[in-house]
């Protein structure tokens, strides 16, 4: 079967209401945390990824039990020190960084080493971000030239708290610290540059002794050996991730309203709908509710005749994240000129997004200044690529969001658009181009 989509026509004016699947970091916090609680934790509206299937794969070669029936997930954990498992045991976290860098955390103190591998674009990303701190707790580590994978863990018994600046605004590095700061007497200290909270919001949740000062730049937090973690019975909601490629489509097209059910809207996560709303989109979120810590709604969009530009303020970077790449095309319809800045992690994700964002873009006839941590886009509201055009977008990194944010641009600018490695959807939103033929129909 052919791994390529073809798209010849823009999309037409819709009215719809839609649920997009389960949301990817909660869903692998749960795995992870679920396989540390003495006793039956269940799930509903996981996640049924690749990523989150490695995930369960993961903590299913740790000695613990998993099943999947019915749309919910079961996993039996055996408590905090019940991972049981051979020596030289290799986890495939696939084409995951947040299941990769979250399980080392788990791993600090393992009694036996173990490898951890990945897909291609996992093995070309920066895992040093890791072992660096983990090493500071006295886990030892063979990374693959000083910083990819393949790596080997090498657990130890004597560990130390520590304290450590987290100045990338990564939740994968903050949340594999605190992992690992649970494991270990005494307090470990984390100052972290602002970004998603998941991790701590399930601490305190779990009541795990976790103390968390949030200061204007940065979040302060304090965790400590924790004796037991109880069971997690969860309803995730859905993914403000996925979510984004339906907000911009009705934002870019013509008289369309989109209604997206049950999404979580975390505050550090929804710097897409401040971004888009400061553009001009009109964005309410309705049915506002708090689960678990965590806050969702139902998020409406209605497209708008005009969408301004916007100098993108760095304080909204790590809320909007995994959703640059396809926010660039609202900018791409924008009047004026939009300013990106501070955004050089776009370039550690599954594959340079920076530079993809500026592939895409040149292929819409949209001028673009690129540096390594910024980009401008020269927005054109008169946007519209002639039916003849030919447009191939080639990733191969299993860059999802790469593949999803060229089908949406195909949809919303027209041409003739063949985008490959469709596959690569697998990883976090399965069913994206089902949902797409709903609201085309
Ligand atoms: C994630 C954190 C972010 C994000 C990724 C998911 C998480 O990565 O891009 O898709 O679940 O913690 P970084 O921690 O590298 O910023």
């Amino acid at each position: 079967m052919s791994n390529s989509v073809e798209i010849k026509k823009k999309i037409g004016i819709f009215k719809k209401t839609i649920n997009v699947p389960g949301d990817k970091s909660l869903s692998i916090r749960w795995v992870l945390f679920a396989s540390l609680a003495k006793g039956k934790s269940k799930a509903k509206n996981l996640l049924m990824s690749e990523d989150v299937i490695a995930a369960i794969k993961a903590v299913k070669k740790l000695g613990i039990k998993v099943i999947i029936k019915e749309k919910e997930c079961t996993i039996f954990g055996k408590g905090i020190g019940g991972y049981n498992y051979k020596k030289n045991l290799t986890i495939n976290a696939q084409n995951s960084g947040t299941l990769g860098r979250l399980i080392l955390g788990l791993l600090v103190n393992s009694t036996k080493p173990i490898n951890l591998i990945g897909d291609k674009s996992l093995s070309k990303r920066d895992f040093r971000r890791v072992s660096e701190p983990l090493s500071k707790f006295g886990a030892k580590f063979k990374l693959t030239n000083n910083n990819f994978l393949p790596l080997k863990i090498y657990g130890s018994s004597n560990l130390k708290p520590i304290k450590y600046y987290e100045n990338k605004g990564s939740a994968q590095c903050k949340s594999s610290i605190i992992f690992a700061g649970m494991r270990v007497n005494g307090y470990t200290i984390i100052k972290a540059k602002k970004s998603r909270n998941h991790t701590e919001l399930l601490c305190k949740y779990l009541k795990l002794p976790i103390r968390i000062k949030n200061y204007k730049n940065f979040d302060e937090i304090k965790i400590k050996k924790t004796k037991k973690i109880n069971t997690l019975n969860y309803n995730i909601p859905s993914d403000i991730s996925s979510s984004a490629f339906f907000i911009v489509l009705t934002a870019l097209s013509k008289q369309s309203e989109l209604v997206i059910k049950n999404v979580n809207i975390n505050p550090s996560r929804i710097g897409i709908i401040t971004i888009l709303k400061k553009m001009g989109i009109k964005i309410l979120l309705k049915n506002r509710k708090t689960y678990k810590g965590e806050k969702k709604a139902d998020i409406k969009v209605t497209s708008v005749k005009n969408i301004k530009a916007i100098n993108c303020p760095p304080k909204l970077n790590s809320g909007a994240i995994d959703e640059f790449l396809v926010i660039f095309l609202v900018a791409a319809k924008a009047k004026g000129i939009s300013y990106f800045k501070n955004i050089g992690e776009l370039n550690h994700k599954e594959s340079p997004r920076l530079i993809w964002a500026e592939k895409i873009l040149t292929n819409l006839g949209v001028k673009t200044v690129t540096t390594k941590d910024s980009i401008k886009i020269y927005g054109n509201p008169n946007l519209d690529i002639n039916l003849n055009k030919k447009i191939i977008i080639k990733n191969y990194m299993k860059d999802h969001r790469v593949f999803m944010t060229s089908l949406i641009a195909a949809l919303s600018f027209g041409g003739k658009w063949i985008i490959h490695d469709k596959d690569s959807i697998n990883s976090s939103f399965p069913n994206f181009l089902k949902i797409i033929d709903k609201i085309k129909k």
